[in-house]
């Protein structure tokens, strides 16, 4: 299973994608619906701040905690991302450009983030960045940059957000990690790696907060976000597709109505977990099931 799903992860780039312009007016229908809903009633004026909010799952989330009724402040490197997100979503209570990776940007985010909202209820720390590489090849330099956001920008969000949420002795981080820190995948050492470490810092903060901090990491398998849908053929889509047992990707939306469910009080006896939202991938050896008709 994961030997095609890598080599389809190789052939990305090489093929044309004029019929994904197709579907991707379909899933923009079905997202419509998914994004509509609004359900927790709680989570209607929390002061929510998301990493990596200007892309991807961290876009869908904002706009889903905006539905909710939230206060959304979002943090992101890319300024000029930045800028069109704050743009087209003037509902939100502000965007902060900073890198996750360094320790002056982050201290500084958070300061903004109290002049701008008062303080933070809710944290979705989501930044992470994605290397393909044999690991032989995989040099120091870029282990380092893979840790150093995917790991570190947790780890410094992460204790922003507590030393301010245990002044009002309540909230709630989610960590976005990945299947990809449960079960190993050849060519993303350095990927994998920091993911596994975001699902223990996860389960060791949700300990060592309790009770009044929930802490928990999502781990997605497979997401249609822009950028990879911008990548894929329609043939690519097919390979990787049929390695999945619901048989396509998750939309970013359903990570988002993920991170809503686990934020609201009707997630409250939830802590110190990895929940893994994949379509079935790391259910079990799905590749080599005849598929029943
Ligand atoms: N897309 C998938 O299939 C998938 C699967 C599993 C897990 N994930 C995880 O989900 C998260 C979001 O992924 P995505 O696909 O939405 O990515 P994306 O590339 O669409 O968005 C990531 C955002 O993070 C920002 N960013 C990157 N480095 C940063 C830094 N150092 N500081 C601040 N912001 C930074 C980028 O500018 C971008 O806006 C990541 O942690 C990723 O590892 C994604």
């Amino acid at each position: 299973m994961y030997i095609i799903s890598v080599l389809s992860r190789a052939f990305f780039s090489a093929f044309s994608h004029t019929k994904t312009k197709v579907k991707s007016q379909v899933d923009k229908v079905k997202l419509k619906e998914v994004t509509e809903i609004a359900r927790y009633e709680d989570l209607k004026d929390k002061r929510a701040v998301i990493t990596g909010g200007a892309s991807g799952i961290g876009l869908a989330t904002a706009k889903r905690f905006l539905k909710e009724g939230s206060k959304v402040i979002i943090i992101d490197v890319n300024k000029e991302a930045l800028d069109k997100v704050l743009l087209d979503n003037p509902s939100l209570d502000g965007g902060v450009r900073a890198d996750v990776s360094n320790l002056e940007d982050v201290s500084r985010a958070f300061k903004e983030v109290d002049k701008l909202m008062g303080g933070i209820d809710v944290l979705i720390s989501n930044v992470g960045i994605s290397l393909r590489r044999s690991f032989l090849e995989t040099s120091y330099e870029e282990w380092n940059r893979v840790l150093s956001v995917n790991l570190d920008g947790m780890f410094l969000c992460a204790k922003e957000a507590i030393k301010r949420m245990k002044m009002q002795r309540s909230g709630v981080i989610l960590f976005t990690a990945s299947t990809n820190g449960i079960e190993g995948h050849p060519l993303y050492a350095a990927y994998n790696a920091s993911k596994a470490g975001v699902i223990l810092l996860a389960k060791t903060l949700a300990l060592e907060f309790a009770p009044w901090l929930r802490v928990n990491a999502v781990c997605p398998g497979y997401v249609l976000t822009p950028m990879q849908k911008a990548e894929y053929t329609p043939e690519m889509m097919e390979e990787v597709n049929k390695t999945i047992p619901l048989r396509r990707h998750a939309k970013p939306e359903e990570v988002a109505a993920l991170f809503a469910f686990l934020s609201s009080s009707e997630a409250e006896y939830i802590t110190g977990q990895c929940i893994v939202i994949d379509g079935g991938e790391t259910a079990g050896r799905y590749s080599v099931v005849k598929i029943q008709k």
